[in-house]
């Protein structure tokens, strides 16, 4: 498998995980689906991601996003350590965590960055359309605990500009106002965006965020 991209096709997988065998496909279904790997089990930055990730799997279900975590312990460990993540982040880990020792689907995925740590995968994140496509690769350092707020931004910004031709601009948040695609001329915006739109510059065309009453 070469490196992936973002637009290839999410390569599918069976695997083992805290909640049983899965064939990643059929976990998917016609949802979203997030996928994101953690270094090591019984290791405090990760702890804490699996907590927050937990208490934030309302919001992903809100989006139609299937959550699915990994790394490369062991079942028993997974599921002894979700314990642990239980009790000291007070919540309820309610998604499945990949076990993946022989390291199939951290290959598969390039999680395993050698000259970072050669055995244990950094924190990828791959976030897959219900076409199965890869829509957002990030990659952090093992150092750094991601921001699950932000995962849940850049969701709702792929599920709005997948459906409507506008793109969001920096630091956008859900409501705000987003910016009207290049390709679509003035003439066919004022159709496509009834709300109006403000031109700042020809190439920067502000409208209300579209799906919204
Ligand atoms: C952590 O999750 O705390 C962690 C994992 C691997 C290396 C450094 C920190």
């Amino acid at each position: 498998m070469g490196t992936l991209r973002l637009g290839d096709k999410a390569p599918n997988f069976d695997a083992e995980t805290s909640e049983g065998k899965i064939n990643f496909y059929d976990y998917l279904g016609d949802s979203w689906g997030i996928l994101f790997s953690h270094p090591a089990d019984y290791t405090p930055v990760c702890t804490t991601e699996l907590g927050a990730a937990a208490k934030y799997k309302d919001e992903f279900e809100k989006r139609n996003v299937k959550m699915l975590a990994l790394s490369v312990d062991g079942l028993e460990s997974h599921k002894d350590w979700i314990k642990d993540i239980n009790e000291t982040q007070n919540t309820t880990v309610n998604f499945p965590i990949i076990a993946d020792e022989d390291k199939k689907v951290s290959d598969l995925y390039d999680m395993i960055h050698p000259k970072a740590d050669d055995t244990l995968t950094v924190r990828s994140v791959f976030i897959i359309a219900p076409d199965k496509t890869i829509k957002l690769m990030i990659t952090y350092p093992a150092s750094t605990g991601r921001n699950f707020a932000e995962l849940l931004r850049v969701i709702d910004s792929l599920q709005l500009t997948a459906y409507h031709k506008v793109a969001t601009p920096a630091n956008w948040k859900e409501g705000e106002d987003v910016v009207i695609s290049p390709s679509v001329s003035n003439e066919d915006a004022k159709k496509l965006f009834p709300k109006g739109f403000k031109e700042v510059k020809p190439y920067l065309r502000l409208t209300p965020q579209p799906n919204l009453k």
